[in-house]
Parts: structure tokens; C-alpha cells; sequence
């Protein structure tokens, strides 16, 4: 359960029965965050009662673990706990509608479970920074969404929204994160209304059930720098867009095979992350994504890596290719220098050998081969002396291995070793006490 940060109470109410006894009119159980009271009775004294709790103690948050409401868990009982409580958490809604009613003034609501929930009323508000629903049967964006003039964060996650108009949410000045998870959004309408502005700058979208995009949908989202698709259906994306903001994009879990990088207009963009799709060659044209630190393409079909398809990057952090069919990396010429490069994470290929000819690469520092068909170290050292190099499950030879004792006993270099009950499938030598596990 959520804790607020600051010493606002927040009341939670449950539907769990509870059965302590209140005592005198105080915790029936509580710890150092939380005031457990088992029932409140609005239709009689439960509203004096909390009164009173409130008034005599401070917790940073209040639950309540049976509530008992005359008509509605939201509505009236809103406007009184508003004057209690900066913030609310329903653990359990049981209704088909949820008000809130106009001039409320919480400032946060989270509804964790509402399993018959349909409906969303809000009055106009100005106070409301942040609402949260989850498992409900939401299955379109609340339209009285633009009557919370203050709301900083919406989430809707875990219920059936089918559709994202991009116009519900253009009318939230204030709005920047919104996420919508675990839904079925298969369509983002872009905004009909010329002067629509997004104010958003976070988007999450995963796991919902889009297939195709343009990412030009989000054309008047200039503020945009954080943008999640990961985990939907996506087979294709149109990238004519310019996106001056947006620093952040994932894509990873889909079924993309291919990008068209040139289009996209991100002069920001510092991650992006393709992992997880059906990519068969590493993109190349990377000119103008001169700001790019993180790329991945983690568990696709590459076959090959060029070092020369990232030569625009001079800013790159670390690359990461593992779980591919990756058979060769090389570097074509001109020397390709890379001159923040750090880490190359390469494992779980089919690579047989592997050497940095042709690399200027300053700072690299981590490079991974593990899983792959390595019969020898590869020469890298003699350029790098400082890189570490990671060979798990490789089937090294003794005599290469034994040649880099100084190498394994500084740890820079990572390989099987017998221990506890794991025994070295074919030979080893000693290093010290310990067994390195070699072939031969
Ligand atoms: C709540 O209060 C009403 C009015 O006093 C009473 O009729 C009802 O039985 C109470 N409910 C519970 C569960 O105590
Ligand atoms: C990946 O692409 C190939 C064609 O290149 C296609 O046959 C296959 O179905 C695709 N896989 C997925 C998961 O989309
Ligand atoms: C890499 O460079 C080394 C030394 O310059 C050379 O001996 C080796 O043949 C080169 N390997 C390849 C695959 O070009
Ligand atoms: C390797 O590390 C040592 C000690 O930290 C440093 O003096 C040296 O310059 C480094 N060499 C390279 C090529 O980075």
C-alpha cells in the first residue's frame, strides 16, 4: 500500500471485515505509519469519531477497515473526509460510480480495486493534482476529466479503455504524466481541434493492444519526453515526426522489424530501446540522434554487428545486443571511435571470435560474451588493458585461458569456476585455490 510522503493524513478504506474492538475511540491497532480502525459508521457517529481520532493523534495515515456509507463511498462522504484528509486510497470500491463532487478538495484519490466500476463524475475542480484507478471497467477516459483544472498525474491502468482520443487529454493544462497500463487501447486518435496543446511529458502506454502507429499522433505533444509503448502489438510505426523534447523512447516487446530512424526528428533523444522485436539487421543512419547515451536490441534476429552503423553517435554509453544470432561484429573502416563508449553487452550470440580491430574506444570498460562459441580470449586487452570482460559459457581453451592468469586474478576477466557442488563439465586448472573451468 502507498504511503504518503508527507505528514498529510490519508484515509484507506478497505472492505476487508475487521474485527478489532475500538478503543475508546482511538486505533484499534496501529504502528509507527498506520492507525488501523476497524468500522466507521458515517449514518451514525463515524464522522465525529474520525473527528475526534484525527484530532488526538497523527499518523501519517489512517485505515479504515470497514466503512459504512449511507448512499455512496464517494459523493457526500468526499466533501466530509475533504475536510479531514488531503488524500484518500480506496482499497476496495464496490460501486458502478464514483463522484466527486464539485469544489472537493483532496488533492490525491487512488482507487486500487474497483471491479464494477463504469463511471467517473467529476465536478470542477481545483484542487485534485493526481488520480489513480485501477482494475476497473473504465472502458472509455472520464470526459469530466477537464473539470480537474490542477491534475499533475493520471493513471488509469488495468481496466478496458479501448481508445486514447488525445483530445481528452489536451484539455488538462497541467497535466504532464499519464499512464495507462494494462488496457486494451488498440487506436490513439490524434487531437481534432486545431489549437489543441498537449501538456504531457510522460506517456506510458504498455502492454495495450496497438498495432499500428504513427508516431505523428503526438505532433502537438511538444513537451513530450518520455514516451513507453512497450509490450503491445506493434507490427509498424510511422516516425514523420518532430518531437523536440523527447529524450526517452521504448519500444521493446513488439513485433517491429523495421524503423525508419532518418524521419524522426528527436534532437534529445538519449534512449532508445527496441529489444524484444523481430529486427534481423542493427539500424544504421544514425545522424542526427547525436544525443543518443543507450541503445538497445536486446533479443531480436541480428545477425551481424558493424560498429561502423553507430559511428554518428559520439555520445554513446553503452550498446546492448544480447540474445541475438549475432555471428560477426566487426568495424568497417574508417577507424570508428566511440570516444564515451563504456560498455558493449554481447551475450547469449553465436559469435566465434570477436576483436575490437578498427574501434577507438576510450572508455570502454565493460564487455559481455557470455553465451556465446568462444574457443579463445579474445584479443582485446592489448588495446584495452582496463576493460573487463565477461566469458561465461564459452568453450574457452586452457591454453588460451592459462596465458591471462594476471587477467583473472585482477578480475578482469569473468569465467566458470568449480564451485560448491558445480564441478567444471570438462577440464580445469588452478588459480590460487580456485578451479577455472576450461576445455581442451
Ligand atoms: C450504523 O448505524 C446505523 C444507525 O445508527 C445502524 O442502524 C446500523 O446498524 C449501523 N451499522 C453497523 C454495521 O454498525
Ligand atoms: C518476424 O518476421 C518474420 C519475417 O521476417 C515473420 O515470418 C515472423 O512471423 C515474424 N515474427 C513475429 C513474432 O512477428
Ligand atoms: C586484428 O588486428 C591484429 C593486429 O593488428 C591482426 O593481427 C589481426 O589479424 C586483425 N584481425 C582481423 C580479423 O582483422
Ligand atoms: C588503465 O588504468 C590505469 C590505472 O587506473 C591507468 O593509469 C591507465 O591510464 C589506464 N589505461 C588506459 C588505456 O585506460
Amino acid at each position: 500500500m502507498l504511503r504518503p510522503v508527507s505528514y498529510v493524513p490519508v484515509v484507506t478504506v478497505v472492505a476487508l471485515m475487521g474485527f478489532a474492538v475500538l478503543v475508546h475511540g482511538q486505533c484499534s491497532t496501529d504502528d509507527e505509519l498506520e492507525c488501523y480502525i476497524a468500522l466507521i459508521n458515517m449514518t451514525s457517529d463515524g464522522f465525529v469519531r474520525l473527528q475526534r481520532i484525527f484530532a488526538t493523534t497523527s499518523y501519517p495515515g489512517y485505515t479504515v477497515q470497514r466503512l459504512i456509507v449511507a448512499n455512496s463511498a464517494s459523493g457526500a462522504f468526499l466533501q466530509r473526509i475533504g475536510q479531514l484528509s488531503k488524500s484518500i486510497i480506496y482499497i476496495q470500491y464496490n460501486e458502478q460510480v464514483f463522484l466527486l463532487p464539485e469544489g472537493n478538495e483532496l488533492t490525491y484519490v487512488i482507487i486500487t480495486n474497483a471491479p464494477t466500476l463504469r463511471f467517473f463524475i467529476a465536478g470542477r475542480n481545483d484542487q485534485l493534482e493526481s488520480l489513480r484507478i485501477e482494475n476497473s471497467l473504465l472502458n472509455v477516459i472520464p470526459s469530466t476529466l477537464a473539470q480537474l483544472t490542477q491534475l499533475q498525474l493520471l493513471q488509469i491502468n488495468r481496466s478496458p479503455l479501448a481508445l486514447l482520443p488525445l483530445d481528452t487529454l489536451a484539455k488538462n493544462p497541467s497535466l504532464l504524466y499519464v499512464e495507462l497500463l494494462e488496457n486494451r487501447i488498440a487506436k490513439i486518435i490524434p487531437p481534432t481541434d486545431p489549437g489543441a496543446v498537449l501538456s504531457v511529458q510522460q506517456l506510458s502506454l504498455s502492454s495495450n493492444w496497438i498495432v499500428h502507429l504513427d508516431l505523428g499522433v503526438f505532433e502537438r505533444a511538444k513537451n513530450l519526453n518520455f514516451l513507453d509503448l512497450r509490450n503491445n502489438r506493434l507490427l509498424t510505426i510511422t516516425t514523420k515526426v518532430s518531437l523536440p523534447k523527447l529524450s526517452s523512447l521504448f519500444l521493446d516487446g513488439n513485433r517491429l522489424s523495421s524503423f525508419d530512424l532518418p524521419s524522426l526528428q528527436t534532437p534529445l533523444l538519449h534512449t532508445l530501446s527496441l529489444s524484444a522485436n523481430n529486427f534481423t539487421e542493427m539500424l544504421s543512419q544514425w545522424e542526427d540522434k547525436s544525443e543518443l547515451r543507450y541503445v538497445s536490441f536486446d533479443t531480436n534476429r541480428i545477425r551481424t554487428f558493424d560498429f561502423a552503423t553507430v559511428r554518428p553517435l559520439k555520445k554513446l554509453a553503452s550498446i546492448s545486443l544480447t540474445e541475438n544470432m549475432i555471428q560477426t561484429v566487426f568495424a568497417s573502416p574508417p577507424v570508428v571511435e566511440l570516444p564515451l563508449l563504456q560498455g558493449i553487452y554481447l551475450s547469449g550470440n553465436a559469435l566465434d571470435k570477436f576483436n575490437v580491430n578498427g574501434t577507438e574506444l576510450p572508455k570502454v570498460s565493460w564487455i559481455t560474451l557470455d553465451k556465446n562459441r568462444l574457443t579463445i580470449v579474445p584479443p582485446v586487452f592489448r588495446k584495452y588493458p582496463n576493460v573487463s570482460l565477461s566469458l561465461i559459457n564459452n568453450p574457452i581453451r586452457c591454453a588460451s585461458l592459462e596465458q591471462y592468469r594476471d587477467k583473472l586474478n585482477a578480475y578482469r576477466i569473468t569465467v566458470d569456476v568449480a564451485w560448491h557442488d558445480y564441478i567444471c563439465p570438462s577440464l580445469s586448472f588452478k588459480l590460487l585455490d580456485i578451479d577455472i573451468c576450461c576445455v581442451g
